[in-house]
């Protein structure tokens, strides 16, 4: 394909996804009617859909429409490329601008221009602070790929020295002692010997760092009740040697978790429905709850859009009602952790202090949060400790 061809793919495929199609989907079907595509272009038509997800609003705003062609039409004027060069109409090049698509739009300014949602500017900026601005323009650009090191199997010199054989270079990152950047080879990772052994796992190094917080020591009893695929029950199962068990309201998204652990060596009970409530207490229960994901919005810009200010309420209904009801499967003197992907304060600390309030036998031992800018996902752990004698 020609970089012309695969923008006019983009421009297709943006369209579906702009009338609610989630983008992984729009580009599986894409890629079934395409069998011409090889995996580069495969690659960078991927590329261009989730550049246009994330830049958006002002993509949308520089092209003049919220369009495949309005976003792509954006993309090109803001890299300063000239459109006329792509807009040909030749071959399978996107067809040539309109008079009105030529007309140059007015510059985007302030959230329009960070691409972030007008309504949740100003939650957005305040919970931020001064670093709003650059976090806003950390979630344009494409997320690095971390990998936690399965520190149970071997140490993060072995594992860089096995990926490199296979042409995945890393460098160690700050946030986690057991997190690696991948800065070449990233797309060898899926069929390298180390990550199919189960030495290293894909996981964002503020995500190994949440599980670095928590207070796990051999012989605790353990649950993960949000558990989903599993990232952080791997994590804490490499951390000590600990009983562990998850649990998910929705549990077909645990099915992945058994072999992935298999893979890690760590072992792990899956509990559904009444098992939850007979298989407590626990020394420590782990709530990494549904959340806006606004910290992982560059992996999956689409949330960005989607969210509405009465889904977010709602998951701070969600998210209140899992603390308290987590709480009640911890030991006496036991320990709550409560973490989100999220970087708005009423997802993190507004809600802990709300769950402080009504259980005053809970207090924070410890806090602490990421933001994309620093160079991971944005993430928020609090650590509660029970009161010996509380209800
Ligand atoms: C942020 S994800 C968990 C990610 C996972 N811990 C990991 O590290 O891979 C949140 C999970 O909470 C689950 N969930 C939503 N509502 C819940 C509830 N009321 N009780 C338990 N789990 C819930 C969702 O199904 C989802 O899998």
């Amino acid at each position: 394909m020609t970089p012309a061809a695969r923008l006019q793919a983009a421009i297709e495929i943006l369209d579906h996804v702009l009338t609610g199609e989630p983008a992984e989907k729009a580009l599986t079907s894409w890629g079934r009617r395409s069998r011409f595509a090889g995996s580069k272009d495969r690659a960078a038509v991927r590329d261009h859909v989730f550049t246009a997800l994330r830049c958006l609003r002002s993509h949308a705003a520089l092209g003049g429409a919220r369009s495949g062609r309005g976003l792509i039409l954006g993309a090109l004027r803001e890299a300063g490329q000239d459109p006329d060069e792509v807009f040909t109409g030749q071959g399978h090049a996107p067809a040539p601008l309109s008079g009105a698509e030529r007309s140059l739009p007015k510059a985007p300014e302030g959230p329009e221009a960070l691409d972030i949602p007008e309504w949740l500017w100003p939650e957005f900026s305040s919970s931020l602070g001064s670093n709003a601005e650059a976090a806003a323009h950390a979630m344009r650009k494409r997320a690095p790929v971390h990998l936690r090191v399965n520190r149970a199997k071997v140490s993060l010199r072995q594992a860089q020295e096995s990926l490199a054989a296979e042409g995945i270079v890393t460098t160690p990152h700050p946030a986690a002692e057991t997190a690696l950047e991948i800065t070449e080879g990233a797309r060898k990772l899926r069929n390298a010997k180390a990550y199919l052994e189960g030495l290293v796992e894909l996981q964002d190094a503020a995500s190994q760092a949440v599980v670095a917080q928590l207070p796990l020591n051999d012989g605790m009893k353990v649950l993960d009740y949000c558990a989903g695929g599993g990232g952080k029950s791997l994590a804490m199962a490499a951390r000590a040697k600990i009983r562990l068990f998850a649990h998910d309201a929705d549990p077909r998204r645990m099915k992945d978790l058994p072999g992935r652990a298999a893979r890690a060596g760590a072992r792990v009970s899956l509990l559904e429905g009444a098992e939850l409530e007979r298989s407590g207490p626990y020394d420590l229960v782990l709530c990494d709850v549904p959340c806006s994901g606004s910290g992982s919005w560059r992996r999956a810009p689409e949330g960005k859009w989607r969210l509405t200010r009465e889904n977010l309420q709602e998951l701070h209904r969600i998210q209140a009602e899992i603390l308290r009801k987590a709480a009640r499967l911890a030991t006496e003197g036991g320990t709550l952790a409560y973490a989100t992907c999220s970087m708005l304060d009423g997802e993190n600390t507004v809600q802990v202090q709300g769950f402080i309030q009504e259980y005053p036998e809970w207090t924070l031992a410890a806090e602490q949060s990421w933001q994309v800018q620093d160079g991971t996902d944005g993430f928020y752990v609090a650590v509660l400790t029970r009161a010996k004698g509380g209800c």
